[in-house]
């Protein structure tokens, strides 16, 4: 007789907590949100909106509501310190966005990692709004001081496609009222949007010859959002991967964000020959949710692509760590954006996957995987990144694997008690 499966809930969207927390503080009125991500770099967002003189409540660690009073699309203040991002790339991005409307001036910051990632890919379209940078680092990197104010509509073509940039339009579009349209070769998650008019703003998506468009209609005033944030796809992603691996059982995950934009891994572990099914479908603020049920399975290589990047780009590392137990050469291409995440994941999952007796290797714009079933067993370097650190922690967790990491505590970037809920979910699937 086949028992019930283990129940895993995973914690709230990260990127849909940081778009509720950001643009509930611009509403006309109180927003209620729950299921927020009780994790570091949301806190880097709540931070950030404080001492921009918003109302918001911590993040309650059981996920339960929140009210946000809304202080409306002019409602921000001069900050009296410098913004302190962390390691939240979406927080300084997103939040160039939104204060590219406001003519103080503010100077957002961040630690090693995120002072060293990328910035000129939002602040090239916000200058040209009319947003002005001071660069008070490295050029083109965080610390940034912007001063914003009367802004110029814009068309701007991505060359990459990027949420994270997109948005950054979009929210300057809101916060200076005028057009703001992004045209990005590929749809990227379309969060922003969905939520943007779910609280009443004008948003038009389509797909264009050059790729997809997404276009802001300036709202005069957001209306509050009503939300239960979904779970993260992005952390549910290593439980599937878990299931997938494991001797038996089944896992549950219930109540997880499918946008679309999120979930090409689903496809690429049916083509592995995984063994995943949606349940329950439903919908909350304009984003579908559904409950995930996973078990193992024989798995095969497979090939993924640039076409397939944008909706997948978190899970590269979970895949590469599958792709270490299926069997033939997985290949990975298109994938350069992973050089500039939290660490450069490539080399990071290359160099980790070697040291403990994987076979992999490094392409300029992905890497390649040589799946065997020998016990996997060494010292995992993570970099701090949360992502590295769970992928290796899946595989840790399988019958035979010893793998140890530098820093396990890095993945309360994103997931805290991710090592309890590994332990329990790898406990179930032993037998
Ligand atoms: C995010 C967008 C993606 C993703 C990141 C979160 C977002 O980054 O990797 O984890 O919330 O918009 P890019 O926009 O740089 O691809």
């Amino acid at each position: 007789m086949s028992t019930a499966p283990f129940e895993v809930v995973v914690p709230g969207d990260k990127s849909i907590t940081h778009r509720a927390l950001m643009l509930a503080a611009l509403a006309e009125g109180e927003s209620q949100l729950a299921g927020l991500l009780p994790a570091q770099d949301p806190g880097s967002t709540v931070a950030v909106l404080r001492a921009l003189g918003a109302d918001v409540p911590d993040l309650p660690g059981d996920g339960s509501a929140i009210r946000v009073r809304g202080g409306g699309l002019n409602g921000l203040r001069p900050p009296a310190t410098s913004l302190d991002c962390g390691n939240s790339g979406t927080t300084a991005r997103l939040m160039l966005g939104v204060l590219a409307g406001y003519s103080f001036e503010a100077t957002l910051t961040g630690d090693a990692s995120l002072c060293s990632r990328p910035m000129q890919r939002v602040t090239g379209p916000l200058s040209h709004m009319g947003a002005e940078f001071r660069e008070l680092g490295e050029p083109g990197r965080l610390p940034l001081a912007i001063r914003g104010g009367t802004l110029r509509p814009i068309r701007w073509a991505s060359p990459t496609a990027s949420a994270q940039v997109k948005s950054a339009i979009l929210l300057a579009g809101l916060t200076g009222t005028v057009a703001a349209e992004v045209v990005e070769p590929q749809l990227s998650r379309d969060h922003t949007e969905r939520m943007l008019r779910a609280m009443g703003a004008t948003v038009a998506s389509a797909p264009t010859e050059a790729g997809w468009s997404a276009r802001l209609e300036p709202p005069t005033r957001l209306e509050p959002l009503d939300l239960r944030v979904p779970g993260d796809f992005s952390s549910a992603a290593f439980f599937l991967a878990l299931a997938a691996l494991a001797p038996a059982g089944a896992l549950r995950l219930p109540g997880v964000g499918t946008n679309p934009g999120r979930t090409a891994m689903l496809d690429v572990l049916r083509r592995m020959g995984a063994h995943v099914e949606l349940e329950d479908a439903g919908e909350r603020a304009g984003e579908p949710v559904a409950a995930l049920l996973a078990t193992p399975a024989r798995l095969r290589a497979t090939d993924v692509g640039a076409d397939e990047l944008p909706r997948l780009v978190d899970e590269v590392p979970i895949l590469a760590a599958l792709a270490a137990r299926a069997e033939g050469e997985s290949r990975f291409t298109g994938a350069a954006e992973l050089r500039v995440k939290e660490t450069d994941r490539i080399t990071a999952m290359v160099d980790n996957l070697r040291a403990i007796g994987a076979d992999a290797e490094e392409l300029e714009d992905g890497l390649v995987v040589r799946g065997s079933e020998r016990p996997l067993r060494g010292d995992v370097a993570t970099w701090g990144d949360h992502r590295i650190a769970m992928a290796f922690g899946v595989l840790g967790a399988l019958p035979g694997n010893e793998i140890r990491l530098d820093d396990p505590a890095c993945v309360a970037v994103s997931f805290p008690g991710f090592w309890e809920t590994l332990r329990a979910a790898a406990a179930a699937l032993a037998s």
